[in-house]
């Protein structure tokens, strides 16, 4: 059964954290929690702007704090989410042997958008896009997970 769903994008500060909080508000029934691949914001919280986008949503990120991916999430999980095709290469770097855990990109749940990955926005600055797209692909999800 898939019940424990990992979030994952490169500084866990962003896109992650969203999905996280957008996933727990619509499916709260299921474990989710999300991590960066890189080191670079252990401990921080979500960063302002994409709070402040979320907020206008309803959504509270501000409890989160950001950790980093560890080879160990792969036995703790059951579904990875990554948010791009590097996010995606950085987790596959660290598969145990043997692992079979399903690694995938959120945006396969979000077919009928066009987008093959969720741009940064941090670099972009469009946290509303970002949202837009997070929730999109969280329908799909929804249905996939049942
Ligand atoms: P995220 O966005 O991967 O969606 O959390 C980023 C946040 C920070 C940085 C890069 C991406 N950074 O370079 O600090």
């Amino acid at each position: 059964m898939t019940h424990r769903i990992l979030f994952v994008c490169l500084g866990n500060i962003c896109r992650s954290p969203a999905a996280e909080g957008v996933f727990r508000a619509r499916l709260p029934h299921l474990a989710a929690d999300s991590a960066g691949t890189s080191d670079w914001h252990v401990g921080q919280p979500p960063y302002g702007p994409m709070q402040q986008a979320a907020r206008a949503r309803g959504l509270d990120l501000g409890g989160l704090r950001a950790r980093q991916f560890v080879a160990a999430d792969f036995t703790r999980f059951d579904l990875i989410l990554g948010m791009d095709a590097s996010n995606l290469a950085d987790i596959e770097a660290l598969r145990p042997p043997g692992n079979e855990t399903p690694v995938r990109l959120l945006t396969d749940f979000a077919p009928g958008s066009g987008a093959d990955h969720v741009p940064d926005p941090y670099y972009t600055r469009d946290f509303d896009g970002a949202l837009d797209l997070i929730e999109a692909a969280m329908d799909g999800l929804g249905a996939h997970l049942g």
